[in-house]
């Protein structure tokens, strides 16, 4: 019995395929590289001393994606697979509907005629568009400001409908709020495709020389120093988080929504700063205006996962930084160095 992970290559899915790995689930990998490379892949095997199948399968190939169903004995899914930057989404809403709203209702169609119907999806604390104050609990009413954040509401809805319709499902919604970090071994981390739309991301591209300093957007946020305050969670702590829902999810049917958050608030400056102390390391910076679409502070009550997951965020900023410093030191090009010589040492 296996746990099949869609988009287990990328950011949040490799850490959580280590994390399995460790925990003794046999795992499946999907994924069709649109954002990421198959050395994390590679690494997250290196990093557990496990093999694991991995398919380069895109959800959107119906007759690729149920040889894997037919091929293997499913027992749950994690989905990650999506398109996930906000900006892109709105110069091309199309295909992230359709890849992120019609993968997933392929992935559907397949684990209900494969008799599969425990699910842990990826969701977004995007749903909660501009939250009306903070910290937010997850029965807030929800509004999006964007395509991207619209195909999570949209699937949200959709897996609301599906249990509806059949009450064997279980289903739990995780709504993230904002993951940075990196896995403490150096090995697996972010690895964006061209100049980072996130902070964190782009504070170590500065950090290694490869941008000349950070833009703050905005300074005149009703928050304690007027910068955007969000709530930072280790990835580690993420995928640990989805452990605890799969557990959940085998356990029972239903449907549950979970905010997956340290439930504290950082701001643009405080992760700046942390960062320069364990860095030892200036990060320069400028204030520009304010970024399209931002809202001043965001950050959620974990109370729920807390009592009915048993999941708690352990790391604190300091540890979010070392990591993701480490990740960028040892990994100045992110994986393609490596893939290079992959695909050298194949031909
Ligand atoms: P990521 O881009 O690193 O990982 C997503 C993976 O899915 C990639 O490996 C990509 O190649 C794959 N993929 C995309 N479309 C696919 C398709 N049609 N078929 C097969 N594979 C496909 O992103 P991430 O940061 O690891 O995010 C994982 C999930 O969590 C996403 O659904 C994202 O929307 C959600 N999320 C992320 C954040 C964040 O800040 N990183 C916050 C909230 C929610
Ligand atoms: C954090 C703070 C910026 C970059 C996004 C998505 C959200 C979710 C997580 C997927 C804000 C400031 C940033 C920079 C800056 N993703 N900032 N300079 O916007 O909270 O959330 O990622 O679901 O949907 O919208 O994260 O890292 O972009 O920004 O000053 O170069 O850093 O203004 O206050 P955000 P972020």
């Amino acid at each position: 019995m296996a746990i099949l992970v869609t988009g287990g290559a990328g950011y949040i899915g490799s850490h959580t395929c280590v994390e399995l790995l460790n925990s003794g689930y046999e795992i499946i990998v999907v994924d069709n590289f649109s954002n990421s490379k198959p050395e994390a892949l590679k690494r997250v095997s290196e990093l557990t001393k496990k093999s694991f199948i991995s398919y380069e399968v895109d959800l959107l190939d119906h007759i690729a994606l149920e040889n894997v169903f037919r091929e293997n004995h499913i027992e749950a899914v994690i989905h990650f697979a999506g398109l996930k930057a906000v900006g892109e989404s709105v110069e091309i809403p199309l295909r992230y509907y359709h890849n992120n709203i019609t993968g997933t209702v392929l992935l559907c169609e397949l684990m209900q005629k494969y008799n599969v119907k425990n699910l842990v999806f990826s969701s977004s604390a995007t749903v909660y568009g501009t939250p009306k104050y903070v910290p937010i609990t997850e029965d807030f009413s929800l509004q999006t400001t964007n395509p991207y954040g619209r195909t999570k509401l949209m699937i949200e809805e959709i897996l609301g409908d599906l249990h509806l319709s059949d009450n064997n499902w279980s289903i739990a919604l995780l709504r993230y709020f904002n993951p940075i970090g990196a896995h403490e071994s150096g090995r697996i981390g972010e690895d964006p495709n061209g100049i980072p739309n996130n902070l964190m991301p782009y504070i170590t591209q500065v950090a290694i020389g490869k941008r000349e300093h950070l833009n703050i957007f905005g300074n005149d946020y009703d928050t304690h120093d007027g910068t955007g305050v969000r709530d930072y969670i280790h990835v580690i702590d993420l995928a640990k988080g989805h452990l605890k829902a799969l557990e959940k999810v085998m356990n029972r049917t239903g449907i549950d929504t979970f905010n997956l958050g340290t439930g504290i608030g950082y701001s643009v400056l405080d992760v700046v700063k942390s960062y320069e102390k364990v860095t030892s390391q200036k990060i320069p910076y400028k204030i520009t205006q304010r970024r399209s679409g931002d809202i001043g502070k965001c950050y959620a009550d974990t109370t729920k996962a807390n009592k009915e997951l048993g999941w708690k965020a352990i790391k604190n900023l300091e540890d979010m930084c070392q990591d993701s410093w480490r990740w960028q030191k040892n990994n100045p090009d992110g994986y393609t160095e490596e893939i290079k010589e992959l695909v050298e040492n194949h031909n």
